[in-house]
């Protein structure tokens, strides 16, 4: 066996060697791969756009612009307005969406589904918010350690949530969060009237104004958060939900072992991959049915030259630091980037760049929740963590997350795929040489 072990641990290196590089606030990324994701890793094209964190990133102009607020209403006759990342370069008049995972229409309703030991589902808006009514009737997924999610996530992570847990049907849990920080004291729980969660659909909405945050169930006001009970003396600063967010709706597995602790206890415990749904229909599913957005106007004092993108302006990116331009929003390809948005506009040099290009899937987890520690406190490497074995799992079980391998960015998700064989591949050697 250990003829055979060596080459393969040596082509594992190798391959680990095209890893993105991790970012945070406090470690940006590089300039050759100048976008942290919403994952916390660097890269360029899909790693610019919806999700990019400008304060993690090389500068904050590596990030593409946003494309700014659009009022519209969704409905799931189809997916033709819904792409992959692999398929999104910014221009949100071409997708309203971009989403990873096993998606379906039925009867007019997006299912969004989550089979045994993948990582779900993410359907995200490519159009920002900054400030707006969205409302979405929905349907959760049940069962423990299942979540459904539908929040207004900004690059920032500033967050304003609805999450349902699927070991408990009767209520959904509120909760938001300011550039990130976790405080366990923000969240809050609405009961639902009815049968339950799963069987019966709601609407639930999100009032977001520069003043306060209504969530709405049904029509009805349950719970108010006022910008103005945010004000935190000591940084004389409102910690309060405030820059240019996406409507992201998910369902993710937030009971996988490879999770932290506090994510799985939160979420009600260790998911069941042959739970009922998944013995009678192959998953566990959410159900959208119509969503709408209904945006506001931006503060009266904005500095405010255009009106095509919201670009962050300082690093303290607070509500004042943010401005409405004409700055295009569009990459000319996957290996453009804020600072060079026309790189490979001449296609026969697109491909040239194609690592690191097209973030892995980490399906729903895109929250602050799935950094609950049993404390309470974030765990930054817990987060990329769970993200590497989500990404090898998915590979190994078969279920592929997002699409097509066809375009520029083949080069970049063959190795993901072989990455992840690999990394089964390993795991199955190592337990051949271990017994
Ligand atoms: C917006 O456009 C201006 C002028 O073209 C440019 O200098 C600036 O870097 C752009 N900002 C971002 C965030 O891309
Ligand atoms: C959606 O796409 C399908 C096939 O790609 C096409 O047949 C259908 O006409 C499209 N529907 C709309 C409303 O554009
Ligand atoms: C975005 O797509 C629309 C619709 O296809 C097109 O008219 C527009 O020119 C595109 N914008 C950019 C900047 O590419
Ligand atoms: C919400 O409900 C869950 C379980 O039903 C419970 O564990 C949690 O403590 C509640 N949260 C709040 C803020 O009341
Ligand atoms: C208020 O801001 C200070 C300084 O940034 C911080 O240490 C503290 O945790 C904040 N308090 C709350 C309640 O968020
Ligand atoms: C988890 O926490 C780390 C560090 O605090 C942060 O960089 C990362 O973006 C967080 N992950 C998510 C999904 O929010
Ligand atoms: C943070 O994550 C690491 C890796 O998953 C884990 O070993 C550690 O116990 C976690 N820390 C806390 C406080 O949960």
């Amino acid at each position: 066996m250990v003829r055979f072990v060596t080459p393969l641990l040596l082509a594992s290196l190798s391959v680990t060697a095209f890893a993105a590089q991790s970012c945070s606030s406090s470690s940006q990324c590089d300039e050759k791969y100048p976008c942290c994701s919403q994952y916390g890793e660097c890269g360029t094209g899909a790693y610019c756009l919806g999700g990019c964190d400008p304060l993690a990133s090389f500068s904050l102009d590596s990030c593409a612009p946003m494309p700014v607020c659009e009022d519209k209403t969704y409905n799931w006759n189809n997916l033709n307005n819904s792409v992959t990342q692999d398929k999104y370069l910014g221009n949100a008049s071409t997708a309203d969406w971009t989403y990873s995972g096993k998606v379906k229409t039925e009867d007019g309703n997006l299912i969004m589904t989550m089979p045994a030991n993948s990582v779900g589902t993410l359907f995200a808006n490519n159009h920002y918010i900054w400030y707006g009514k969205v409302s979405g009737k929905i349907k959760s997924s049940r069962g423990k350690g299942v979540v459904t999610a539908f929040i207004l996530l900004s690059d920032v992570k500033d967050e304003i949530d609805y999450e349902w847990v699927g070991a408990d049907l009767t209520a959904v849990q509120t909760n938001y969060y300011w550039q990130g920080v976790l405080d366990w004291e923000n969240a809050g729980n609405i009961s639902v009237d009815g049968e339950d969660t799963f069987n019966d659909w709601h609407t639930y909405e999100i009032d977001w104004t520069p003043e306060k945050v209504d969530w709405v169930v049904d029509g009805s006001v349950r719970r108010t958060l006022k910008k103005a009970d945010t004000y935190n003396e000591t940084s004389k600063q409102y910690e309060f939900p405030q820059t240019p967010s996406r409507l992201q709706m998910s369902l993710w597995p937030a009971g996988q072992a490879s999770n932290a602790q506090g994510t799985i206890d939160w979420a009600g415990g260790d998911i069941d991959w042959n739970s009922e749904d998944i013995q009678t229909v192959g998953y566990d599913y959410a159900m959208v049915g119509e969503v709408s957005v209904q945006c506001y106007d931006a503060p009266s004092d904005v500095t405010k030259t255009g009106d095509n993108a919201y670009i962050y302006t300082k690093s303290s990116a607070m509500e004042s630091d943010i401005s409405i331009t004409d700055n295009s929003t569009v990459l000319a390809s996957l290996g453009a980037t804020g600072l060079d948005m026309d790189l490979g506009a001449d296609k026969s040099s697109a491909s040239s760049s194609a690592s690191n290009s097209i973030p892995t899937s980490n399906g729903g987890s895109g929250g602050m929740t799935s950094n609950i520690t049993s404390s309470g406190e974030s765990n930054s490497s817990s987060s990329s963590g769970t993200s590497t074995t989500d990404s090898s799992g998915t590979s190994t079980s078969g279920f592929t997350q997002g699409t097509a391998t066809q375009d520029s960015g083949a080069a970049s998700q063959n190795e993901r795929v072989l990455r992840g064989s690999l990394f089964g591949v390993l795991v199955a050697l190592v337990v051949l040489v271990t017994i």
